[in-house]
């Protein structure tokens, strides 16, 4: 079961919520008969948050899910309480977020761009190499995908995603620029074995699967590269710290013997 929790944490969160409310239920009962209602109440509130994180802790879950665990209820009754709100600017946000994130509860990683500085390196980097296919793997709306076809002639830049509205955005920007190619597909699904240099920018915990994955399909002197999430126990190529606000860090990976990127980052 704590591996079910582990990959799929809003389970272990919904689970930690039931699992105090009988907790949180008795103890309020053996107070009610010396604590006003109110501060009863706000009491129980607190307690069902509090235990509800604990909960989560021992489930191993990341931190931001105690947070979550912990404002809940709070977040819940406050809803209630404020009294005669509509329901459906509630459901218009569930289908925005779920729009956008659909996929972030199952594979744990989230949309966010790669920034303009690192898409131009990119580009920089698949020029100098004379790569004629790139993947953008989880290409979220698209940029780095429009920047390298659009800088690098020939290119053929291929992004794959699968979140429904992050796709549809950069589906449509492509076909209106004439820049790259969006699919919607998984990025565990994608044939790796025709491109040059791979693009990722995820989170931690796909980078182990990927790797293997990519070592297995991608051709000798091809590059993996991973924006920020270093792959776990292998040493990267390179290691590229660009100079832009957030100090960007560019894992580089070749793929077997062959050429390396000559660009001037400073690398660390
Ligand atoms: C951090 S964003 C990066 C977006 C884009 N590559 C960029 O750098 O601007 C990661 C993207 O991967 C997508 N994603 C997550 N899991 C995926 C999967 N299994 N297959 C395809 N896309 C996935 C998410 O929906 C999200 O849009």
């Amino acid at each position: 079961m704590l591996s079910l929790v582990r990959k799929t944490p809003i389970l272990g969160a919904l689970m930690a919520q039931v699992v105090a409310m009988p907790l949180v239920a008795a103890v309020t009962a053996l107070l009610s008969g010396m604590v006003d209602q109110t501060p009863l109440i706000a009491f129980a509130l607190f307690l069902q948050g509090a235990i509800a994180a604990v909960i989560c802790r021992l489930f191993g879950l990341a931190s931001w899910w105690l947070l979550i665990a912990f404002l809940f209820p709070l977040a819940m009754a406050g809803t209630m309480f404020v009294g005669n709100l509509p329901a459906w600017p509630f459901g218009i946000a569930f289908l925005l977020l779920a729009f956008v994130f659909s996929n972030t509860t199952r594979g744990r990683v989230p949309l966010y761009l790669t920034n303009a500085a690192t898409e131009q390196t990119l580009a920089d980097l698949v020029r100098e190499r004379g790569a004629r296919h790139f993947i953008d793997l989880g290409s979220g709306l698209g940029g780095v995908v429009r920047k390298v076809a659009e800088r690098v002639e020939g290119v053929e830049a291929l992004g794959v995603e699968t979140a429904p509205g992050p796709f549809l955005v950069s589906w449509l920007k492509s076909r209106l620029s004439g820049h790259g190619e969006i699919r919607r597909q998984n990025l565990f699904l994608t044939d790796l074995s025709k491109a040059d240099v791979v693009y990722a920018f995820l989170s931690p915990t796909p980078m182990p699967a990927l790797y293997e994955r990519a070592r297995a399909m991608m051709k000798p002197g091809s590059l993996f590269v991973s924006n920020s999430f270093a792959v776990p126990d292998v040493t990267p190529s390179e290691i590229w710290e660009l100079d832009d606000r957030r100090k960007t860090r560019l894992y580089l990976y070749e793929m077997g013997e062959g050429s390396s990127p000559t660009s001037a980052k400073s690398e660390v």
